[in-house]
């Protein structure tokens, strides 16, 4: 009789091969490995068959570069995410995505149970549980980091004892996370935030010093608030993101590191190289200061920020993510234009820009010209503006005199007794 299935997030890597080889032997299961390429880069065909030699009972490998592009990292443009004003949710948008897809193929393989290689200290196992639980509560989530007892030395052991391949870079301390909106790397010397994080750690971006020492202008078209051209040539979603992430390696933008508040309440140093989301990000942000009011800008700062909080806090299920999406897809109406960026020795910065949707104008604004806008009109505005701040000052004058007479008159107070 065939075994009941788990369906397994495979990345191809150490931990997950022994989890699949694990899962077999610990829950007396078939496995099924699923394997989303998001843009990580990694050699797909190879970790299929990896996947079949371990001894998958069936293997599944999504493209999923558009989707995540379009529907992930996108509306992220459109909320100018950036958790803790820093990073910008690359790894937090990918996991709500490989747990739908985890879910789709346990329906499809009638599997009991779906497993991801998390371990129980981070935000990702928050990620996938929450999303699984909420497609379907049916399903059993196994984390076999959260159960077995393996150092690294014991996994390293037990992968050999199992005939599971080791690779040379398995020395490597580092966790690594990359898709097509960052690459985030995590533990070793990094652990310890009063030390420099060592070169070897940035693997995408050029260092500074070694960027060219002429600048590059790229110029980003956007389309109701999503990257839609380079360089007044149109491009597909997928294609874009990649060609301004190569544009941002060469001139070493986007590496980034900062003290992150975890969602299972740990602090953590974290390093980032996101040159990709680090451009876009400014560009959209310079677009919108220029067709937006600046009432629009001030909620919209909040709206982003819970946005952005939401899904990194694992909880892109909830249905306030839709609520907000509202207010800020109804802003990013006007958010059509485009925006040249000067890429220079590891800075990104806007230079210029122009929208049909502008609310800057020229003969409005400019000390050249005096029609349309009454310099007159400013004097009683700055009245009436500035009217809570006079009178608050007037009041604090009035305060200040009638306590120096008092003390005045307590100084005269005693010489006019003594006189009697
Ligand atoms: N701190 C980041 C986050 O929580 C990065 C997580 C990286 N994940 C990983 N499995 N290496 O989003």
């Amino acid at each position: 009789m065939a075994k009941k299935k788990i369906v397994l997030a495979y990345s191809g890597g150490l931990d997950t091969s022994v989890m699949l080889k694990w899962l077999q032997e610990q829950y007396d299961s078939d496995v099924v490995s699923v394997t989303l390429d998001v843009g990580q880069g990694d050699d797909l065909k190879a970790i299929e068959e990896k996947a079949w030699k371990l001894g998958v009972v069936n293997h599944y490998t999504f493209d999923s570069k558009t989707e995540f592009a379009v529907e992930y990292v996108f509306p992220a443009i459109k909320a100018n995410a950036l958790y803790m004003d820093t990073y910008p949710v690359s790894s937090s948008l990918s996991r709500p995505l490989i747990a739908k897809k985890l879910v789709e193929v346990a329906e499809m393989e009638d599997a009991y149970a779906v497993a991801h290689g998390c371990t129980g200290k981070g935000n990702d196992q928050v990620r996938f549980d929450v999303t699984i639980k909420s497609l379907n509560p049916k399903l059993k989530i196994i984390a076999p980091v959260r159960e077995w007892k393996f150092d690294r030395h014991s996994e390293i052991l037990w992968a050999k004892e199992h005939g599971i391949p080791v690779p040379v870079t398995v020395d490597s301390p580092y966790s690594i996370d990359q898709n097509l909106w960052g690459r985030s790397i995590e533990g070793g010397v990094l652990e310890y935030p009063n030390k420099i994080a060592p070169d070897e750690i940035w693997d995408w971006t050029v260092p500074v010093e070694k960027a060219p020492n002429e600048p590059e202008y790229i110029t980003i078209g956007f389309h109701k608030g999503v990257p839609v051209s380079i360089d007044g040539v149109e491009m597909k979603p997928v294609e874009l993101l990649q060609k301004v992430h190569k544009a941002g390696c060469r001139h070493g933008i986007g590496r980034i590191e900062h003290m992150e508040d975890r969602t299972v309440g740990l602090k953590s140093r974290e390093t980032y190289e996101i040159p990709a989301a680090e451009i876009l990000l400014i560009a959209h942000k310079d677009l919108e200061k220029m067709v937006l009011t600046i009432h629009q800008m001030l909620v919209k700062r909040e709206i982003d920020h819970k946005w952005t909080t939401l899904v990194y806090q694992g909880l892109w299920v909830d249905p306030l993510k839709k609520d907000l999406e509202a207010f800020i897809d109804s802003t990013q109406e006007n958010v059509t234009g485009w925006v040249t960026m000067k890429l220079f020795k590891g800075t990104a910065k806007p230079v210029k820009r122009d929208s049909p949707y502008s609310l800057y104008d020229y003969n409005l604004t400019s000390f050249d010209i005096n029609v349309s806008y009454d310099q007159g009109d400013a004097v009683g505005f700055i009245s009436l503006w500035g009217l809570p701040s006079v009178t608050s000052w007037n009041l604090k004058r009035k305060m200040i005199e009638k306590q120096t007479v008092e003390e005045e008159t307590q100084k005269v107070a005693p010489t006019a007794k003594s006189k009697i």
